[in-house]
Formats: structure tokens, sequence, C-alpha cells
């Protein structure tokens, strides 16, 4: 599988085929007397998030619209961008694309796109082909920059294309263009790709082979973004701790550190550590300069040396444990979370209680827990033999959510009492008139403005991207509750 750098010469085809689709929508638009306008859907994770805003920004410089600014008008372009990472994802994609068989019927010019991880598992591909031959346009993430080529493509021969390789390319994000879909939060890639095969991991063949961006060009990337008035950046990477560079010649605590030097950035954050890179370095630096985040996402995945091993996660408890004690010792403020798949082939109940006193020795302040789901493709999907009956997954997934959950509200409830710096995110969703943010360990707070503190003519959504201070009054199982003490100046 070859790394292709994408040359400027391709970036000049795409650059071309936006300038040519803008013509003819607004072509279209002027026989028909409306705009055109897209409907995104993103499933998964930050990457595909981050990939939705590059294909976003790429149906703004056709001319689109996104369709949920024109009330009661049906879109002009369905994109779907999948994810595959777990179960379901097929059903309901395979589901949603059932769907659009009917709109289709009611509107022959619907174009429709399907995109993202789950283009790169060959027997989703051969259904589309087969039982959806209205989806238009199909092709994987590492042709993302070649969008606007492969939607003209599609309307030309009017008929399904499907653009699906095995090559991995490397593009200058700089070129490609973006749109932010967060008013305080920027999501800035700094790898694409895998090259660690946990077993049970689809994203490795999803996403192809482990490719660091130029260390300029995401300095470059920040700086604009920091003078754009961006608040909060999340560099992003399957295993952040593994960036080199496009020389080669760099590292993550260089990036990382070269971040936080930038003031304008109150909140940096990062995604995701490997247990097996992360090292002293980064956590002295995490505990050196208060607008990094004092969170770390650490995935565990499970508590048995012996099912880590069938993961092929290179590493031991003892050692994941020695990295939460030194982050606990360095920055006890901080908060550590997980993700953990419950139900591995093979996996017994006394693993399965070496992970429930992993939890309970490290205390993580929130995870993310998983039931196994067989990948197409992957090592453990042929370890059928050793699959766990599905009823004592489930009791056992039950056993865990129940002491996480004891634990996630342990940690909200040591807030309590506490003042500390919060960024605002918006209005909440619990009840009007309070806000919600979160503090640099990642905690979730809901808190109210006493009179005294409210700006003048600002609605709640004005106070997005701020920071201010708030004393933390009650704990709630996944959240806590505050009120504001004071607003920060810009
Ligand atoms: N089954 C269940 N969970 C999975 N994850 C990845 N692959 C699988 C799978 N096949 C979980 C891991 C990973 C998170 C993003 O998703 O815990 O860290
Ligand atoms: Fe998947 Fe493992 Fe790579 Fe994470 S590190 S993306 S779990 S293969």
């Amino acid at each position: 599988m070859a790394i292709i750098k994408v040359t400027d010469d391709d970036i000049k085809v795409q650059s071309d085929s936006l300038a040519q689709l803008r013509e003819y929508f607004s072509m279209r638009a002027m026989e028909r007397g409306s705009s055109f306008t897209y409907d995104i859907h993103t499933y998964g994770c930050q990457l595909n998030e981050s990939d939705s805003e590059k294909i976003i920004g790429m149906f703004q410089q056709m001319g689109l619209s996104d369709n949920k600014d024109h009330e009661g008008k049906d879109p002009d372009v369905v994109l779907l961008n999948t994810c595959a990472v777990r179960e379901n994802a097929e059903d309901r994609l395979f589901g949603n694309l059932g769907e659009f068989k009917k709109t289709k019927r009611s509107n022959k010019d619907l174009i429709i796109v399907v995109c993202g991880c789950m283009m790169k598992v060959e027997e989703n591909v051969n259904r589309i082909k087969k039982s959806f031959p209205y989806v238009d346009l199909v092709f994987d993430p590492q042709q993302l920059h070649r969008f606007p080529e492969l939607l003209k493509e599609s309307l030309n021969i009017k008929k399904q294309l499907v653009n699906v390789g095995t090559e991995d390319y490397i593009a200058d994000d700089s070129l490609i263009p973006i749109a932010r879909q967060r008013k305080f939060r920027a999501l800035v890639p700094i790898m694409y790709g895998c090259n660690n095969f946990c077993t049970y991991c689809i994203v490795p063949y999803a996403r192809g082979r482990e490719r660091s961006r130029d260390f300029n060009s995401i300095i470059d990337e920040l700086k604009t973004l920091e003078s754009q008035g961006y608040k909060e950046v999340m560099l992003l990477g399957q295993n952040v701790n593994s960036y080199m560079g496009e020389d080669g010649k760099h590292t993550f605590p260089e990036l990382l550190r070269a971040a936080a030097e930038m003031k304008g950035f109150s909140r940096i954050r990062f995604m995701s550590s490997h247990p097996k890179d992360i090292n002293a370095e980064v956590i002295d630096i995490m505990a050196s300069y208060d607008n990094l985040e004092t969170h770390l996402h650490l995935p565990l995945q499970s508590g048995s040396d012996r099912i880590l091993k069938l993961m092929n996660r290179p590493y031991n408890i003892e050692q994941y444990m020695s990295t939460v004690e030194l982050f606990r010792s360095k920055i006890p403020d901080g908060a550590i979370s997980t993700d953990i798949i419950v139900g591995f082939p093979g996996e017994t109940e006394e693993d399965f209680q070496h992970t429930l006193d992993v939890v309970k020795t490290a205390r993580f302040d929130s995870a993310f827990t998983f039931q196994y789901s067989p990948r197409p493709g992957t090592k453990a999907a042929a370890m059928k033999d050793d699959f766990i009956s599905h009823d004592v997954v489930t009791e056992r997934f039950g056993r865990l959510l129940s002491l996480q959950n004891e634990l996630t509200f342990d940690s909200n409830k040591a807030k309590v009492g506490k003042v500390e710096e919060v960024l605002i995110e918006g209005e909440s969703s619990t009840a009007p008139d309070i806000l919600t943010g979160r503090t640099r360990s990642n905690h979730l707070i809901n808190f109210t403005i006493p009179d005294e503190l409210k700006v003048q003519g600002y609605s709640a959504n004005d106070y997005e991207g701020k920071l201010c201070t708030v004393k933390f009054t009650n704990a709630r199982p996944y959240s806590v509750d505050g009120v504001m003490e004071s607003l920060k100046n810009e």
C-alpha cells in the first residue's frame, strides 16, 4: 500500500472542478428558481466530524447551502459520512439508504453520496452496487480531497460511480476548503491512519497507514485559528503520540509545546493517546502550561494482560497503571477517561474481574464502554470459536457500567465547593437560562448566571466560547451544577 503525496496539480483539478460545479449548480438554480442545498449526516469520531467540515467547505464553494436553513425544502444532495468502528453501523446505513429509495423516486435529481470508513469494507460496497443502484457516488476516506472531481464525474456519467482505492494519500490540508462547524472549537487533525492493528479494530484497514501532517502546516493553521479567535483546539489522530511530521523529524511533545505557546488558546486538547506511546514528557508539558487540558484520554480496552496480548495491545497493566499514577501525581486535579471493550473473544470471568479491578484502582473519571463486535476482515473476527454469548456480554457490560457510573458520579462530587475556569459551550439542553461548558479537566458543567453578571443584550448563545469561573454547587451522575462567579473579558 503506497502513501501518495497529493500534488499541486491534483489540487488544481479539484479547484477547477469546484468552480465548474459552482457554475453548474448556479445555472440549474436559476432555471428552477431555487438554490441548491446539501444534507450531511456524520457518524463516528471527531476525525469523521473533521472530514465533514472539509466536505461542507467544498459544498459551500460549489454554492450549496445547508438544507437545515431552508425550512420545508427537500435537499438536493444527501451525503452520509459513515463509521465502521462498531456494530449497528451497517444496519443504520442500509436502513437509511432504503428510506432514500422513496425520496429518489419522487425527486430523480436527488444526488446521494456515501463515504467514510464503511466504504473500505468490500462487502458494504458490493451491497450498495447490488441493492442500492440509485446511490450516485461512493468514495473512501483517503479520497476525500477528490470529492469535487468525483462529484463532477458522477454527474457527467449519470450512473453509479464507485471510487475506492488502496492508496493512502497525504494532502496539504491548507489547500482543502474547510467550514468549521463550531464557533469556539477547532478540530485539527495532525495525522491520519493507524499502524497498530489492534486485532478487533477496523481503523487501520479503513484509514490506512499512519501519515503525519507537515509540522509547519499545522503551526500555520493553529496561528490562523488563534487570530480568528478560536479558544479551543483539538489535535486529532488515532495515536497522536506517534506524530512525527511529514519529514519524520518532529515529535508530538514538540508540537504540543508549540501549540501551548500560543496564548490565544485557552484550551488545547488532544486525542487519542496509545498507552504504549504516551510518555512522561507529554505529562510534564500538560502540567506546565495552563492552557492545556488537564484531561487525558487513555484507552485501556481490557484489564487482563492475557486479553491485551490477544488484542495486540503491546502494554501490560503494570505499565498502564504506572502512567495513570504518574499523571495523578503530576496533575492531581486532572481527569482520566478511557475506552473499554467487554466480551472480546475468549474473555473469561477472571479476565473480566481484572478489568473491574483496574477500573476500581485507576478510578477513571469517565469511560466509554463497548460490547465487542466482530469487524469484517480483522484478526479477532476470525476467532469465531471463542465468541462469547450475548447474554454473558450484556451481563458483564451491566456490571462494568454500574461500577463506572459510580466512579463518574464520585468524580463529579469531588468538584462540589470548588471554583474553576469553565469554557462556555452554549445554552444547556437541560433548562432555559442555563449555560453549559467544560472545565480544563473536561467535566461537564451546567450553571446559572447571577443577574449582576448577565451581559445586557446577550442571549445564551452569545456566551459561547467565552471563559468564566464557576462555583460548583451540586453533583449529578454525568454533570455538575454551578453558579457563575465571574465572566472573563476578552
Ligand atoms: N468492538 C467494540 N468496540 C470497539 N472499538 C473499536 N473496535 C471495536 C470493536 N470491534 C472501541 C475501542 C476504541 C473505540 C474508539 O472503539 O474501545 O478505543
Ligand atoms: Fe484501532 Fe488500535 Fe489504531 Fe486505536 S490504536 S485506531 S484501537 S488499531
